[in-house]
Protein backbone atom coordinates (compact mmCIF):
# COMPACT_ATOMS: atom_id res chain seq x y z
CA UNK A 1 0.00 0.00 0.00
CA UNK A 2 1.02 3.86 -0.74
CA UNK A 3 1.74 6.08 2.37
CA UNK A 4 -1.54 7.84 3.17
CA UNK A 5 -1.66 10.71 5.01
CA UNK A 6 -2.89 11.05 8.55
CA UNK A 7 -6.40 12.52 7.70
CA UNK A 8 -7.20 8.80 6.31
CA UNK A 9 -7.79 7.45 9.70
CA UNK A 10 -9.99 10.29 11.20
CA UNK A 11 -13.14 9.01 10.52
CA UNK A 12 -12.63 5.32 12.37
CA UNK A 13 -10.59 6.80 14.90
CA UNK A 14 -13.56 9.24 16.18
CA UNK A 15 -16.23 7.00 14.98
CA UNK A 16 -14.86 3.70 17.07
CA UNK A 17 -12.96 5.95 19.71
CA UNK A 18 -9.68 4.64 19.74
CA UNK A 19 -5.71 6.03 19.47
CA UNK A 20 -3.60 5.23 16.10
CA UNK A 21 0.30 4.77 17.23
CA UNK A 22 2.94 7.21 16.17
CA UNK A 23 6.22 4.81 16.75
CA UNK A 24 9.65 6.80 15.81
CA UNK A 25 11.65 5.64 13.28
CA UNK A 26 15.59 5.52 14.71
CA UNK A 27 16.96 3.18 12.12
CA UNK A 28 16.28 -0.02 9.90
CA UNK A 29 15.61 -2.22 12.95
CA UNK A 30 13.18 0.12 14.34
CA UNK A 31 11.15 0.60 10.87
CA UNK A 32 10.83 -3.17 9.88
CA UNK A 33 9.68 -4.42 13.99
CA UNK A 34 6.99 -1.35 13.44
CA UNK A 35 5.88 -2.29 10.56
CA UNK A 36 5.42 -6.31 11.16
CA UNK A 37 3.51 -5.73 14.59
CA UNK A 38 1.16 -2.98 12.08
CA UNK A 39 0.97 -6.30 9.81
CA UNK A 40 0.22 -9.32 13.00
CA UNK A 41 -1.87 -6.71 14.38
CA UNK A 42 -3.81 -5.59 11.23
CA UNK A 43 -3.17 -1.93 12.30
CA UNK A 44 -2.92 1.61 11.25
CA UNK A 45 0.12 3.39 11.96
CA UNK A 46 1.99 6.15 11.60
CA UNK A 47 6.09 6.04 11.17
CA UNK A 48 7.27 9.30 13.33
CA UNK A 49 10.63 11.14 12.07
CA UNK A 50 12.31 13.57 14.15
CA UNK A 51 14.53 15.97 12.74
CA UNK A 52 17.31 13.99 14.50
CA UNK A 53 16.43 10.75 13.14
CA UNK A 54 16.06 12.58 9.75
CA UNK A 55 19.92 13.96 10.21
CA UNK A 56 21.11 10.43 11.36
CA UNK A 57 19.03 8.45 8.63
CA UNK A 58 19.14 10.81 5.46
CA UNK A 59 16.02 12.14 3.98
CA UNK A 60 16.61 9.75 0.84
CA UNK A 61 16.94 6.65 2.96
CA UNK A 62 14.52 7.43 5.20
CA UNK A 63 11.38 7.64 2.65
CA UNK A 64 12.82 4.74 0.53
CA UNK A 65 12.42 2.37 3.82
CA UNK A 66 9.45 3.99 4.91
CA UNK A 67 8.05 3.05 1.48
CA UNK A 68 9.10 -0.44 1.39
CA UNK A 69 7.70 -1.19 5.14
CA UNK A 70 4.53 0.38 3.38
CA UNK A 71 4.41 -2.06 0.81
CA UNK A 72 4.80 -5.09 3.27
CA UNK A 73 2.75 -3.89 5.88
CA UNK A 74 -0.64 -4.28 4.06
CA UNK A 75 -2.23 -1.56 6.30
CA UNK A 76 -2.14 1.91 5.53
CA UNK A 77 1.03 3.82 6.90
CA UNK A 78 1.88 7.52 7.55
CA UNK A 79 5.52 8.74 7.29
CA UNK A 80 5.23 11.79 9.81
CA UNK A 81 7.93 14.24 10.16
CA UNK A 82 7.44 14.76 14.25
CA UNK A 83 8.27 17.95 15.47
CA UNK A 84 8.97 20.18 12.32
CA UNK A 85 11.12 23.66 13.31
CA UNK A 86 10.45 25.27 10.08
CA UNK A 87 8.66 25.73 7.02
CA UNK A 88 12.00 24.98 4.83
CA UNK A 89 11.83 21.47 7.15
CA UNK A 90 8.16 20.92 6.17
CA UNK A 91 8.80 21.89 2.81
CA UNK A 92 11.67 19.52 2.15
CA UNK A 93 10.13 16.47 3.60
CA UNK A 94 6.89 16.87 1.57
CA UNK A 95 8.92 16.81 -1.73
CA UNK A 96 10.92 13.95 -0.81
CA UNK A 97 7.55 12.01 -0.50
CA UNK A 98 6.41 12.20 3.15
CA UNK A 99 2.98 11.97 3.54
CA UNK A 100 2.31 13.86 6.98
CA UNK A 101 4.08 16.59 8.67
CA UNK A 102 3.66 18.60 12.25
CA UNK A 103 4.94 22.12 13.05
CA UNK A 104 5.65 22.47 16.06
CA UNK A 105 5.40 26.32 16.50
CA UNK A 106 4.77 26.26 20.16
CA UNK A 107 7.88 27.97 21.36
CA UNK A 108 6.40 31.12 19.38
CA UNK A 109 3.52 33.68 20.99
CA UNK A 110 -0.05 32.49 20.00
CA UNK A 111 -0.25 35.25 17.00
CA UNK A 112 2.90 33.82 15.37
CA UNK A 113 2.50 29.93 16.16
CA UNK A 114 -1.38 30.21 14.46
CA UNK A 115 0.49 32.58 10.86
CA UNK A 116 3.66 29.66 10.69
CA UNK A 117 0.96 26.56 11.10
CA UNK A 118 -1.62 28.24 8.64
CA UNK A 119 1.24 28.85 5.98
CA UNK A 120 2.22 24.83 6.65
CA UNK A 121 -1.69 24.17 6.19
CA UNK A 122 -2.20 25.66 3.38
CA UNK A 123 0.76 23.87 1.52
CA UNK A 124 0.56 20.73 3.07
CA UNK A 125 -2.97 20.76 2.50
CA UNK A 126 -3.02 21.57 -1.50
CA UNK A 127 -0.91 18.23 -2.10
CA UNK A 128 -2.65 16.12 0.08
CA UNK A 129 -0.85 16.05 2.90
CA UNK A 130 -2.24 16.00 6.83
CA UNK A 131 -0.57 18.28 8.94
CA UNK A 132 -0.03 18.42 12.90
CA UNK A 133 -0.14 21.41 14.99
CA UNK A 134 1.31 21.92 18.63
CA UNK A 135 0.03 24.03 21.34
CA UNK A 136 1.80 24.70 24.82
CA UNK A 137 5.11 23.20 25.55
CA UNK A 138 5.70 19.79 26.24
CA UNK A 139 8.51 18.84 28.98
CA UNK A 140 11.73 15.96 28.63
CA UNK A 141 14.50 15.80 26.41
CA UNK A 142 13.74 14.52 22.77
CA UNK A 143 16.95 14.31 20.14
CA UNK A 144 18.71 17.21 21.31
CA UNK A 145 15.93 19.32 22.66
CA UNK A 146 15.66 19.32 26.43
CA UNK A 147 12.51 21.32 28.28
CA UNK A 148 13.08 21.91 31.89
CA UNK A 149 9.43 20.72 33.78
CA UNK A 150 9.13 23.89 35.17
CA UNK A 151 9.11 25.61 31.60
CA UNK A 152 6.73 23.21 30.14
CA UNK A 153 3.19 24.63 30.01
CA UNK A 154 0.11 23.89 29.73
CA UNK A 155 -2.14 24.50 26.79
CA UNK A 156 -4.80 26.97 27.60
CA UNK A 157 -8.04 25.52 25.99
CA UNK A 158 -9.77 28.74 25.05
CA UNK A 159 -6.21 28.84 22.58
CA UNK A 160 -6.20 25.84 21.80
CA UNK A 161 -9.73 25.76 20.23
CA UNK A 162 -8.89 28.93 18.50
CA UNK A 163 -5.59 27.87 17.11
CA UNK A 164 -7.64 24.89 15.56
CA UNK A 165 -10.03 27.63 14.27
CA UNK A 166 -7.95 29.48 12.23
CA UNK A 167 -5.29 27.00 11.15
CA UNK A 168 -7.52 23.99 10.58
CA UNK A 169 -5.21 21.34 11.40
CA UNK A 170 -5.82 17.77 11.29
CA UNK A 171 -4.72 16.94 14.53
CA UNK A 172 -3.87 19.30 17.44
CA UNK A 173 -1.00 18.44 19.96
CA UNK A 174 -1.51 19.69 23.25
CA UNK A 175 0.63 19.75 26.68
CA UNK A 176 -1.29 18.47 29.09
CA UNK A 177 0.83 17.00 31.68
CA UNK A 178 3.35 14.10 29.55
CA UNK A 179 6.56 14.43 28.50
CA UNK A 180 9.28 12.96 26.21
CA UNK A 181 11.16 10.20 28.25
CA UNK A 182 10.41 8.05 30.82
CA UNK A 183 9.07 9.71 33.65
CA UNK A 184 10.28 9.45 37.41
CA UNK A 185 6.96 10.07 38.94
CA UNK A 186 3.32 9.17 37.49
CA UNK A 187 2.85 11.81 35.12
CA UNK A 188 -0.29 14.42 35.94
CA UNK A 189 -2.52 14.14 32.92
CA UNK A 190 -4.91 16.79 32.26
CA UNK A 191 -7.88 14.89 31.12
CA UNK A 192 -9.85 17.44 31.69
CA UNK A 193 -8.38 20.00 28.81
CA UNK A 194 -8.42 17.17 26.92
CA UNK A 195 -11.85 16.79 27.12
CA UNK A 196 -12.51 20.32 26.59
CA UNK A 197 -10.75 21.09 23.41
CA UNK A 198 -11.21 18.07 22.06
CA UNK A 199 -15.31 17.83 22.65
CA UNK A 200 -14.47 21.81 20.12
CA UNK A 201 -12.75 21.22 17.98
CA UNK A 202 -12.78 18.75 14.68
CA UNK A 203 -9.40 17.03 14.92
CA UNK A 204 -8.11 14.45 17.22
CA UNK A 205 -6.19 15.59 20.48
CA UNK A 206 -2.23 14.09 19.62
CA UNK A 207 -0.37 13.02 23.34
CA UNK A 208 3.24 12.95 22.77
CA UNK A 209 5.67 11.48 25.08
CA UNK A 210 3.24 8.21 25.75
CA UNK A 211 6.33 5.79 26.96
CA UNK A 212 5.92 4.79 30.51
CA UNK A 213 2.04 6.33 30.82
CA UNK A 214 0.29 3.97 32.74
CA UNK A 215 -2.19 1.51 30.55
CA UNK A 216 -5.23 3.26 32.97
CA UNK A 217 -4.44 7.03 31.67
CA UNK A 218 -3.73 5.89 28.34
CA UNK A 219 -7.95 4.59 28.08
CA UNK A 220 -8.95 7.44 29.52
CA UNK A 221 -6.97 9.94 27.41
CA UNK A 222 -8.29 8.35 24.44
CA UNK A 223 -12.05 8.27 26.20
CA UNK A 224 -11.43 11.91 26.53
CA UNK A 225 -10.53 12.63 22.39
CA UNK A 226 -6.42 11.23 22.49
CA UNK A 227 -6.82 10.18 18.59
CA UNK A 228 -3.01 9.55 17.93
CA UNK A 229 -0.56 8.63 20.51
CA UNK A 230 3.41 9.01 20.31
CA UNK A 231 6.06 6.29 21.40
CA UNK A 232 9.83 6.33 21.18
CA UNK A 233 11.62 5.89 24.30
CA UNK A 234 9.77 2.55 25.51
CA UNK A 235 10.99 1.13 21.68
CA UNK A 236 14.75 2.38 22.55
CA UNK A 237 14.95 0.98 26.19
CA UNK A 238 13.77 -2.30 24.63
CA UNK A 239 16.26 -2.18 21.64
CA UNK A 240 19.45 -1.09 23.83
CA UNK A 241 18.23 -3.35 26.92
CA UNK A 242 18.45 -6.31 24.70
CA UNK A 243 21.33 -5.81 22.84
CA UNK A 244 23.48 -4.97 26.51
CA UNK A 245 22.16 -8.22 27.86
CA UNK A 246 23.31 -10.16 24.45
CA UNK A 247 26.69 -8.62 24.67
CA UNK A 248 26.87 -8.83 28.69
CA UNK A 249 26.31 -12.31 28.43
CA UNK A 250 28.61 -12.75 25.38
CA UNK A 251 31.54 -10.26 24.82
CA UNK A 252 33.13 -11.78 21.81
CA UNK A 253 29.68 -10.96 19.85
CA UNK A 254 30.89 -9.10 16.87
CA UNK A 255 28.12 -10.22 14.75
CA UNK A 256 25.45 -7.26 14.69
CA UNK A 257 22.94 -9.21 13.22
CA UNK A 258 22.82 -11.20 16.46
CA UNK A 259 21.86 -8.65 18.64
CA UNK A 260 20.64 -6.25 16.20
CA UNK A 261 17.70 -9.27 15.53
CA UNK A 262 16.38 -9.54 19.64
CA UNK A 263 16.42 -6.14 19.64
CA UNK A 264 14.65 -5.61 16.47
CA UNK A 265 11.67 -8.52 18.21
CA UNK A 266 11.77 -6.56 21.06
CA UNK A 267 10.88 -3.62 19.86
CA UNK A 268 7.96 -5.40 17.72
CA UNK A 269 6.58 -6.70 21.28
CA UNK A 270 6.20 -3.54 22.45
CA UNK A 271 4.57 -2.37 19.79
CA UNK A 272 2.27 -4.92 19.36
CA UNK A 273 1.57 -3.74 23.42
CA UNK A 274 0.65 -0.65 22.44
CA UNK A 275 -1.43 -1.17 19.18
CA UNK A 276 -3.95 -3.56 21.67
CA UNK A 277 -3.54 -0.92 24.72
CA UNK A 278 -5.11 2.25 21.93
CA UNK A 279 -7.83 -0.26 20.69
CA UNK A 280 -5.99 0.14 17.11
CA UNK A 281 -5.95 -3.68 16.28
CA UNK A 282 -7.84 -4.68 13.97
CA UNK A 283 -8.69 -1.56 12.66
CA UNK A 284 -6.85 -1.49 9.63
P1 LIG B 1 8.37 9.29 24.26
O1 LIG B 1 9.79 9.15 23.77
O2 LIG B 1 8.30 9.79 25.65
O3 LIG B 1 7.59 8.04 24.04
O4 LIG B 1 7.70 10.43 23.37
C1 LIG B 1 7.67 10.30 21.98
C2 LIG B 1 7.10 11.51 21.35
O5 LIG B 1 6.25 12.18 21.89
C3 LIG B 1 7.59 11.86 20.00
O6 LIG B 1 7.09 13.09 19.57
Amino acid sequence: MPLVPMTAFLEDVKKHKYAVGQFNLNNLEFTQAITEAAKEEKSPVIFGVSEGALKYMGLDYTVAIAKAAAERAGVPVALHLDHGSSFDVVMKCIRAGFSSVMFDGSHYPLEENIRLTKKVVEAAHAVGVSVEGELGTIGGVEDDLSVDEEDAALANPAEAIRFWEETQVDYLAIAVGTAHGMYKGEPKIRFDIIEEVASNIGAPIVLHGGSGVPDESIRKAIAAGVGKINVNTENQVACTETIRKILAAKPNEIDPRKYLGPAREAIKEVVIGKMRLFGSSNRA
